[in-house]
Order: structure tokens, then C-alpha cells, then sequence
């Protein structure tokens, strides 16, 4: 045992060092001791007051108390501040290929969105103006993904998922679709229109504190699996407002899309229509634990 100290912002750090070694799980080690010596050259830093500390503190019981079954404030937050694009795009450099572009998860995923027909509208409520989603599944050599599964999500064209309509039970702008042989999909759906992310709880009040306006562009979100290849957690952006400013980092310019009027390529004709044509990595190794930041809130929290 080393001698009783008295404590310096300095000394401490080691301190508090010392007494963890004795982790015996290696990467946790890694990982909290690395936490905390950046934790505390943040504190010296700006020079942390007690008051200060504790208002974070409860900024971070608030985030936690605001979780639901329905709702993951921890995971907001962590969008929010960049941090779930960082831990992305870290994941995304292990890939053993290059793919399409990812994009977050976000909050409003549903493991359970109704498996469709190719060429089946998702949208059921909201009966504005249909556009078509076609193009193929592909690998990182060109060559088709038979039977890629394709699971789409997205707001309505005033701006809302179905999770926020009514009691959030209804299941609407979704759907779960199997490409064909050749890797081909399409399906229907109506143009998504930009969103203020959940703005009502703690991490609203910090994006307001910020200054920023706490939307999202317009998206239409997919997650593609295949067997063998990596989990594709992406987007589809279109061109308009919040591209640039997106609250959460999740737009990227590979993924904005451009509506044809009238193409003559599309497997339904009479309707605007965007092509997009995804790419899959083959898995590797890094491929055996998650890889996205996000969940179906159902799955991750549950009520107090
Ligand atoms: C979304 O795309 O729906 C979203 C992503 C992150 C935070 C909030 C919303
Ligand atoms: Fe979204």
C-alpha cells in the first residue's frame, strides 16, 4: 500500500490510477483509465467549480430519469454532442471494404416493422403525393446480393414517426422488404420532411442552451443485412434544409439522393422516383460485436 496523501489536482489522478490496476479485465482497464485521466485534465482545465459539477450532475440524473421504454435520452445525448458519429465512423474504419456510408440509427427504430411485398406503399395514413425507392444491393466488387433484407424507416411528410402519433402503438412509414434474386428493391413511399429532434427533455434544453435549432433534415433511414456481409446502418437524404446544420452529424453528402421526375430505368413508372444502389462489406472480424450506436429504445431501457 502506498502512504496516506494529501491530494493535489495533480496527485490525484494518479492516485485514483493506482488504485484501479488491479482491473482484471484488460480493455475495461484501457478504457476507464484512459476516461479518467481525460476526465480530470477536463476538470483542471476549465478549472470545474463544485456548483458547476453538480449541475451536471443533475443534467445527467435528468437524462437518466427521462428514459423510457419508448425513449433512450442517454443515446440523444450522445448524438447530440457528435459522440455516436464518432463511435460510427471508428467502426466504420474496421471494415475490411468500402461500402456505403452510414448514418445513425436513431431513437425511432423498430425491430418489428411489418415484412412487405417489393413495390408495397409503407405509408399508410399519410396518402400525399408517392414517390419510389428503387435501385440493388450490392458487394464491395459490384456483384448482386440475392435476398439482401432491407428495413426502411421514416417520418411522414409532416415530419413525424409513427412513435409520436397518437400513442406511438401504430406501426406506419415502415417496413421490412427482402430484395430478389438480383439484389433488386423498390417500394413506395411518401416524401419524409425534416424533424426537431425529441426536444422536450434535458437534451433539448442543452441544444436550445446552444443556440441550435435541433433539426434533422429530411431522411429515410435503412438498416440491410445479408449473411456474411457487415450490417449497413444508413440513410437517405433529401436535398433541402438542415443538410449542413443536421443536430446529430448524421447527413453525409453521398447520401443525399436526387428525385427523377420521370425515369425510364424505374421498375414502376407514372411516379418521381430515386435510385439508390447499396453497397455492402464483407464481415470481418470486427463484425462479431455491434456495430451501431443505437437500438430499438424498447430493447435498451425500461421504465423505473
Ligand atoms: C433520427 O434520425 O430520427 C434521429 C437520429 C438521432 C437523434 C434523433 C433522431
Ligand atoms: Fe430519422
Amino acid at each position: 500500500m502506498p502512504p496516506i496523501k494529501h491530494y493535489t489536482p495533480q496527485s490525484v489522478t494518479d492516485a485514483v490510477l493506482l488504485q484501479m490496476r488491479s482491473t482484471a479485465d484488460e480493455r475495461m482497464k484501457t478504457i476507464i483509465e484512459s476516461a479518467i485521466r481525460h476526465l480530470h485534465e477536463f476538470a483542471r482545465e476549465v478549472n470545474l467549480t463544485p456548483a458547476e459539477w453538480l449541475k451536471a450532475i443533475e443534467f445527467f440524473t435528468r437524462v437518466g430519469k427521462t428514459c423510457t421504454a419508448t425513449r433512450q435520452e442517454f443515446i440523444l445525448l450522445s448524438d447530440v454532442i457528435g459522440l455516436s458519429t464518432l463511435v460510427n465512423t471508428l467502426h466504420d474504419s474496421t471494415a475490411v471494404e468500402t461500402a456505403t456510408a452510414t448514418s445513425l440509427l436513431g431513437p425511432f427504430f423498430r425491430e418489428d416493422a411489418p415484412a412487405l411485398p417489393l413495390g408495397e406503399q409503407i405509408s399508410q395514413a399519410d396518402k400525399s403525393a408517392a414517390i419510389l425507392l428503387w435501385g440493388s444491393v450490392r458487394s464491395a466488387a459490384g456483384k448482386a446480393i440475392p435476398n439482401a433484407k432491407l428495413m426502411v424507416w421514416q417520418t411522414s411528410s409532416a415530419g413525424v414517426y409513427d412513435l409520436q402519433e397518437g400513442d406511438g402503438s401504430a406501426i406506419d412509414y415502415r417496413g421490412t422488404f427482402q430484395a430478389d434474386a438480383e439484389g433488386r428493391y423498390h417500394l413506395r413511399t411518401v416524401r419524409p420532411l425534416g424533424y426537431f429532434i425529441p426536444m422536450d427533455g434535458p437534451v433539448g434544453d442543452l441544444v436550445r442552451a446552444q443556440g441550435r435549432e435541433g433539426c434533422r433534415p429530411a431522411h429515410i433511414h435503412f438498416l440491410i443485412s445479408a449473411p456474411g456481409f457487415r450490417e449497413l446502418v444508413t440513410a437517405l437524404y433529401f436535398p433541402g434544409r438542415y443538410l449542413e446544420t443536421d443536430v446529430v452529424f448524421g447527413a453525409s453528402p453521398q447520401l443525399v439522393v436526387k428525385e427523377q421526375a420521370a425515369d425510364p430505368a424505374a421498375p414502376i413508372q407514372g411516379l418521381p422516383s430515386v435510385r439508390f444502389d447499396f453497397i455492402l462489406a464483407r464481415e470481418g472480424s470486427a463484425d462479431h460485436a455491434g456495430g451501431r450506436v443505437g437500438a430499438d429504445p424498447g430493447k435498451v431501457a425500461s421504465e423505473a
